[in-house]
């Protein structure tokens, strides 16, 4: 094994490589429309201990199983026919929770009965799966940190713990998959929100979606483990504020994290536009490469402010939320 790890592209030379490494039962971080995935033969349960080890992730939470197509979702989930009023949304960012078929390794499930399943769009991606079978992938970073959005991000925080990355440019979406529950019979559960809104999923399911309450946080550990109130966490610490109010500046060395460009400039804080004419998608791509950006510049507060909560501005408000959480 290299110390560093090795870049890979997506040249078909290179995918090659990093099919016939996956199926040898390594780990290779692999680029998606999201965020960077951290993959695994998801039917291998030595290599899917790799994942956990290299994340410092415990075990008790489950893994998403990505595969190439809705009809090959049959490979590790028992049949839901709401599936068929969701293919729109496939290939993409949507997540969707199923009762699981017994091939599934407990690993990937952390011992549930249902598997969280996705069809990813990223072409590189989409080879491997067709290379190798289904990939489970959890976002690879350290557990708990900030997910990777490029290449580098996978390195830098990751390290030796990956020794293979696939480096397939930044990612289109910038934040997580949306995650649905689909596992009881007539329920539509959001686990987390993420590109895909729960308004375009009640539209196509034609029936109301739940929004998991966040002040439930023991419940919201039963429902998905990883998405614990803390995540997605900076070390510098993050102070909240609405979108368009006047931010309160401590007298500290601060950074302000802005939605889009003001008027006029903010006195006492360093300022940074997650998109300069207020754009909820390019703020989404921004937000985690500035967080890291912001982390590394050493500022001891950052003080960001929310984005509208509509669209993807839900999934951008979640995050920052968790990334303030302590
Ligand atoms: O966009 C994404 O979903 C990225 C890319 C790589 O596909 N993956 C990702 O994985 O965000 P991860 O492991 O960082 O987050 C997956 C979340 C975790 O909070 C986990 O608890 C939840 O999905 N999850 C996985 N299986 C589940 C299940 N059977 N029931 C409920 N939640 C589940
Ligand atoms: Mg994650």
């Amino acid at each position: 094994m290299p110390d560093l790890p090795s870049p890979l592209s997506t040249s078909p030379a290179d995918l090659s490589r990093a099919a016939e490494l996956l199926r040898a039962g390594e780990i290779v971080a692999v680029p998606t429309e999201t965020v960077y995935g951290l993959a695994a033969d998801a039917l291998n349960p030595a290599a899917l201990a790799k994942v956990f080890a290299a994340k410092g992730r415990p075990l008790v939470d489950p893994l998403i199983v990505h595969v190439a197509s809705a009809a090959e979702v049959d490979r590790v989930a028992e049949p839901e026919a709401r599936l068929g009023r969701l293919a729109a949304f496939w290939p993409g960012p949507l997540t969707v929770v199923l009762r699981r078929r017994p091939v599934v390794p407990d690993l990937v499930t952390a011992g549930r009965e249902t598997v969280a399943v996705r069809v990813p769009a990223h072409p590189a991606f989409r080879a491997l799966i067709a290379a190798v079978g289904p990939l489970a992938a959890p976002s690879a970073n350290p557990f708990g940190y900030v997910s990777p959005t490029l290449a580098s991000h996978v390195r830098d925080s990751l390290g030796e713990r990956c020794p293979w990355i696939v480096d397939g440019g930044p990612c289109a979406h910038g934040v997580e998959s949306t995650i649905l529950d689909l596992s009881s019979p007539g329920v539509a559960r959001l686990l987390r929100p993420g590109p895909i809104s729960r308004e375009a999923l009640e539209a196509a399911l034609g029936a109301p979606v739940e929004a998991v309450v966040r002040s439930a946080p023991a419940d919201q550990a039963q429902l998905a483990p990883g998405m614990l109130e803390r995540h997605y966490s900076p070390r510098t610490p993050i102070r909240l504020f609405a979108r368009g109010a006047e931010p309160v500046i401590p007298p500290a060395h601060a950074a302000l994290l802005l939605q889009a460009r003001r008027a006029a400039a903010t006195p006492g804080a360093e300022t940074f536009l997650l998109s300069e004419s207020g754009d909820p998608a390019e703020a989404a791509r921004a937000l985690f490469a500035l967080l890291r950006k912001l982390d590394r510049r050493g500022f001891e507060v950052i003080v960001a402010e929310l984005a509208e909560e509509t669209g993807v501005g839900v999934a951008l408000n979640d995050r920052l939320r968790r990334a303030a959480a302590r």
